[in-house]
């Protein structure tokens, strides 16, 4: 054991008789003063305060100061909290089939969605302008069909998403911070290039993709083939370069394989040359696609992607808030490999060679997988088999590289259990404000009652404001978010009904205008042989029509429009027996399509409680 592992350890079990006061039981939240923004509370000993609020406490009526955007993985979804409180606002349907809203059979989601009813959502991130957040657009990856969804921010909902080709294993993902530009997506997985059936045994052919999509048109611009597989991604604050860990240089498709090799390596790639190989036309068309340059001459290390040498199995990439730095956290490697960003250039030029770029590589523990950032220096990487976070200098790493005998860890705290993701609020933005760090641990093993093999993970919520991080909250939650952005509520500007400008009032009104309906008005059944369109409204507790008349063998669009013009008063549709159920906001229009195929009597009614009355909400559809 090395000196400073030794240290470390013993540090460690400091932490571990230190966490015992708090661990199983209530000690955690209620031994602590101090409501939320509170950052000088604390101090007090546990069971001395009995009516002391436990920090990160929102009162009954207060507000959070923080929307959580966090990935819901294998739930297709994305769920909104409030932080501090980690009180669940709203989950998001992106690549699901959700009963909730209809999503997924309504005729605009199943269209989105184009047949693909599961998915696998990871890494959530907003639109930026000028290095911190605008409010518009959420985008999150779908690692199981390779797509890019982007969410509205003024709705909250699901406006767009993209398949992205020539790939598999969409991973990382990560908008440019100086404006809403592209979105960059990796391939996790290498494949054949074009995927078509050749070369399928013969690995060393396969290759990867680093995909830039527009985040205002979410078209495919451009990809990049290189032969490593693409992790983790990230983006400066300048839009000259964006980032991807490798760690399977190897090329392998074992598990042994891809950990054999000592070094990986982080992949740059250079924006601006990119972009001129597009615009000067030396691009291949791969998979049917046209606009992919080659990314592997000169053995991997060209004009347009450099590679950053790093020890073993790289996992997380992030970039420090002053744009200065860009981590990569070590996963097989118990460190982090700092690249300074403003070196990068004479990479490019041939001047330096990449592993110069390297300029501090602090041990942080075992399995470090994500780093996040307090606005202060100071850098927070999540250790996935220690369990802890380690906080960080980032100068004194730097020093600590360049020969001086400085000690760069700050602190090491306890989590539960096996850490993965880890972020801080506003972290990844140049406004990172060092109040709140969240520990997204995969497992909570003892933390929450047992609810049968499927236990759920544990959120975990640090105050990272003073000189100690106190953790203050456990958040269980369904399986399995991978990844969480904490932004401050003034970006956000919801709207509070339905504006009608997403991209799918469009197709409304067309419909409207085809049978000369005026959408927030009219009840009609318009017959066009045996397609049926049923337009209907609904104010509480009354739909439009009480009656619907079709014939058996048809095929019913039915759409439904909620004129209320009041905040949180939500209508839906449900015809029972027809696999039909459906969200309708105040103010918005909602459609769904589908059979009728026996003849009969079939209540349809409203299955949001809006009214005294809701019950009654309800009609006959009388099939003939
Ligand atoms: Cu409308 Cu219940």
């Amino acid at each position: 054991m090395s000196e400073d592992s030794k240290k470390q350890a013993a540090s460690r079990r400091g932490f571990l008789s230190g966490a015992a006061v708090l661990v199983g039981g209530t000690a955690v939240a209620w031994g602590l003063e101090g409501c939320a923004g509170d950052a000088g509370g604390g101090g007090a000993k546990p069971g001395t305060t009995p009516h002391a609020k436990p920090k990160g406490h929102v009162e009954p009526g207060q507000m959070d100061d923080y929307y959580g955007f966090f990935s819901g993985g294998q739930s297709g979804e994305i769920r909104i909290l409030g932080v501090p409180s980690m009180r669940e606002l709203k989950r998001i349907p992106v690549f699901n089939r959700d009963s909730t809203t209809g999503y997924g059979a309504t005729d605009w989601t199943k269209e989105l969605l184009g047949g693909t009813m599961s998915g696998d959502t990871h890494h959530v991130h907003l639109s930026y302008t000028d290095g911190t957040y605008d409010g518009r657009y959420v985008y999150v990856n779908d690692k199981a069909s390779a797509r890019l969804a982007r969410i509205g921010l003024k709705t909250m909902e699901t406006d767009a998403i993209v398949s992205i080709p020539n790939s598999q294993g969409t991973h990382g993902i990560f908008p440019q911070r100086h404006k809403t530009g592209l979105v960059v997506c990796n391939s996790e997985f290498r494949i054949p290039q074009p995927n078509v059936g050749a070369d399928m045994d013969d690995p060393s052919k396969y290759a990867g993709m680093h995909t830039a999509v527009d985040g205002e048109t979410m078209e495919v611009v451009w990809q990049v083939m290189v032969h490593g597989n693409l992790d983790l991604a990230a983006t400066d604050y300048e839009g000259k370069y964006s980032f991807a860990t490798c760690y399977n240089s190897e090329g392998a498709v074992t598990l042994e394989g891809m950990m054999a090799a000592d070094q990986d390596w982080v992949y740059v790639f250079n924006l601006a040359a990119i972009a001129a190989a597009v615009k000067a036309g030396k691009t291949l068309t791969v998979g049917g696609f046209d606009k992919v340059v080659d990314g592997r001459g000169n053995g991997g290390d060209n004009e347009l992607v450099q590679r950053v040498p790093v020890p073993k199995s790289p996992h997380g990439i992030n970039v420090s808030p002053d744009g200065k730095y860009a981590i990569a956290s070590g996963k097989l490697s118990p460190t982090c490999s700092v690249i300074d960003i403003s070196k990068l250039a004479d990479v490019f030029a041939g001047k330096i060679k990449p592993r110069d770029a390297v300029v501090a590589e602090p041990e942080v523990g075992l399995g470090p997988l994500h780093t996040a950032f307090d606005g202060r220096g100071n850098a927070y990487t999540s250790i996935f088999i220690d369990s802890v976070m380690t906080k960080w200098n980032i100068d004194k790493a730097i020093a600590q590289f360049g020969g001086e005998d400085v000690d760069p860890i700050i602190e090491k705290i306890d989590v539960h259990y096996q850490v993965g993701h880890t972020n801080a609020s506003m972290s990844e933005t140049k406004e990172a404000d060092g109040k709140w760090l969240l520990a997204l641990c995969k497992f909570s093993k003892d933390r929450f009652l047992p609810v049968g093999p499927l236990r759920a993970e544990n959120d975990q919520l640090i105050d990272m404001s003073g000189d100690k991080l106190e953790l203050v909250h456990d958040g269980a939650s369904a399986p399995e978010p991978h990844d969480a952005v904490i932004v401050l509520r003034d970006k956000i500007h919801p709207e509070k009904v339905q504006t009608r400008t997403d991209p799918r009032f469009k197709i409304y009104e067309k419909w409207a205008k085809e049978d000369g309906i005026n959408i927030m008005k009219d009840n009609k059944v318009i017959r066009k042989g045996n397609k049926v369109r049923v337009w209907m409204t609904s104010q509480a507790p009354n739909y439009g029509m009480t009656e619907v008349r079709v014939k058996a063998g048809d095929e019913v669009q039915w759409l439904v429009t909620n004129i209320d013009n009041v905040e949180d008063l939500s209508h839906g549709l449900c015809v029972v027996q027809h696999d039909v159920i459906m969200l309708v906001n105040a103010q918005d229009t909602n459609s769904i399509t589908f059979k009728v195929p026996n003849k009969g009597v079939f209540w349809y009614y409203c299955p949001w409680f809006c009214h005294a009355l809701h019950l009654e909400m309800r009609g006959r559809m009388i099939v003939e």
